[in-house]
């Protein structure tokens, strides 16, 4: 059964239809095209599909596009002003904790999400907003550094 989906994607206004199984991810990368929003392991376990959520991190792979309908959310899109990267964007560049970029997109989205709810994040806020994240090549200490930098400079 197809649906009318209508939502805020990136403070726009989107309405497109979906099948009442799709996902979100697939929803936002197949139907909308915003292909920041990566696919990995489908099943909620690696957060390279994160996105902002009436303020809430979730894992779009695991969330119903149905779910979107009067909703907003912010991709890894929506982060940059024109030519000038978002903070958090910014800083995992200076810090080099980008290696394949793969995880990339989820981790900065979800270290937007915790410095939109609280400017100077202890070491534990840190590590529990992105306990949801893996990545597989960077050794996680530069995206720590990333974050702290990023939080300094907000
Ligand atoms: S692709 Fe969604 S959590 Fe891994
Ligand atoms: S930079 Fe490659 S998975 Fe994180």
């Amino acid at each position: 059964m197809s649906i009318t989906i209508t939502t805020t994607i990136n403070g726009k206004a989107v309405s497109a239809g979906a099948e009442a199984s799709t996902s979100l991810l697939e929803f936002l990368r197949d139907t909308l095209e915003y292909k920041g929003t990566k696919l990995c392991c489908n099943t909620g376990e690696c957060g390279a599909c994160t996105v902002i959520y009436n303020g809430k991190p979730i894992n779009s792979c695991v969330t119903l596009a149905a779910d979107a309908n009067g909703a907003e959310i912010t991709t890894i899109e929506g982060l940059a002003d024109g030519d000038k990267l978002h903070p958090v964007q910014q800083a995992f560049i200076d810090t080099g904790a980008v290696q394949c970029g793969y995880c990339t997109p989820g981790y900065i989205i979800s270290v937007k999400a915790l410095l939109d709810r609280t400017k100077k994040p202890t070491a534990e806020e840190i590590e529990e907003a992105v306990s949801g994240n893996i990545c597989r090549c960077t050794g996680y200490n530069k995206i720590v550094d990333a974050i702290q930098l990023a939080a300094q400079r907000l």
